[in-house]
């Protein structure tokens, strides 16, 4: 039987034809002992089937739920459970990078019931409601195609109704209340609840990775870029970690060489208290490394020693996202080489 899936401690840096640059680097990164939340990939071959039959390979599901198994043995947790739910990410991948251009479903798993559970055993009610109202909106977009001002003008419209400006200012009730109006655009676009079940968000997440191949954007980039349309995306599926848990937690992107010069070093950025996509984002002012390290030594510590690690390994520039949860660092990306990560560096600062 074709093998359509991959756990991260199976892969290498050199299958990216097969298992895209991101799933490819999550798996070196795994196997040189960096801390990377475990996960796995489904390869290029799922999605060029996929585009040429307009279906999913057979065998696909099976095998996603044979590893999605393993994932919950090594964890103990399953996904979307009601009590201490495993939640994960759904991430695009291709063999050349394609910054920004494809799409991501963070928190998969989150429902009306499992929200309650991720609320309690975290004891912050306010990062479950965020992590929710997260899912509602990105799997809105994504997934089922709407429009993504319709979200973020409701967000926008609750911070001015409670006179704050920025997302961290508002309480786990605004949250709550944000998620109901969510799932009533949910409602009103798609004539259609918000999925419940976490496995058919799941399903229905990485099909939505897959088609992110083929949008308009996407082609345009290939065409400047010279990259083959038939190449196709990887799917990641990662067990989200959380950088909104608090100020003990937050996410940031970051450089093993300045990304000018060349000279290796340390160079990045650092946001406390919030999910991956917060940075790029620009919602808040994020921090200097030098601040992070100031903030907490010991993430900081163990970020550099990574950085490090992945200097000496790759011998290149790696340009990093990063994720510290109550304390605790994660890598979840690594990419190597020069242009993207200095035109992304030049244009933040
Ligand atoms: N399992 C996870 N736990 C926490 N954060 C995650 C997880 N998976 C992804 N993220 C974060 O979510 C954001 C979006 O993910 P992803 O890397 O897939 O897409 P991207 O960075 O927007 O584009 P690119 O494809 O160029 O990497 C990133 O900041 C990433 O670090
Ligand atoms: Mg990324």
């Amino acid at each position: 039987m074709e093998k359509y899936v991959y756990e991260f401690s199976e892969g290498n840096r050199d299958l990216k034809d097969l298992l895209g640059g991101k799933g490819a680097n999550l798996a070196e990164m795994t196997n040189i002992g960096l801390p990377v939340p475990p996960g796995f990939t489904i390869t290029t071959d799922a999605c060029r089937i996929y585009m040429k039959t307009n279906k999913l390979p057979p065998e696909l599901r099976v095998q996603v739920t044979m590893q999605l198994r393993r994932l919950e043995d090594a964890l103990g947790r399953l996904l979307g459970d009601t009590n201490d739910p495993l939640l994960v990410s759904v991430r695009s991948g291709a063999k050349f990078s394609m910054p920004g251009m494809m799409e991501t479903v963070l928190n998969v798993g989150l429902n009306d019931a499992s929200v309650e559970g991720l609320a309690t055993f975290a004891g912050d009610a306010r990062f479950a409601w965020d992590s929710y109202r997260r899912l509602i909106q990105m799997f809105g977009k994504t997934v089922l195609g709407i429009d993504g001002e319709k979200f973020s003008d409701a967000l926008d419209a609750r911070k001015k109704a409670r006179g704050v400006a920025t997302d961290t200012e508002l309480t786990a009730d605004d949250l709550h209340a944000l998620v109901d109006e969510f799932k009533a655009i949910v409602k009103g676009e798609t004539g259609r609840e918000f999925p419940q079940q976490p496995r058919e968000q799941l399903d229905l997440a990485i099909e939505a990775v897959f088609d992110s191949w083929n949008t308009d954007r996407a082609r345009l980039y290939r065409r400047r870029e010279r990259i083959s349309d038939d190449l196709g995306t990887a799917v990641n599926v990662v067990a989200m970690v959380f950088g909104n848990l608090g100020d003990d937690s937050g996410t940031g992107v970051c450089f093993t060489r300045d990304p000018s010069t060349g000279m290796v070093g340390d160079y990045g950025d650092y946001l406390p208290n919030a999910q991956g996509e917060d940075v790029g984002a620009g919602i808040r002012n994020t921090l200097a490394l030098a601040d992070f390290e100031k903030l907490d030594k010991k993430a900081f510590d163990e970020l550099r020693q990574a950085m490090r690690t992945l200097e000496s390994h790759y011998r290149d520039l790696c340009d990093i996202e990063f994720t510290v949860e109550r304390g605790k660092l994660w890598m979840l990306q690594t990419r190597v080489g020069k242009r993207t990560a200095a035109a992304a560096f030049r244009i933040a600062h």
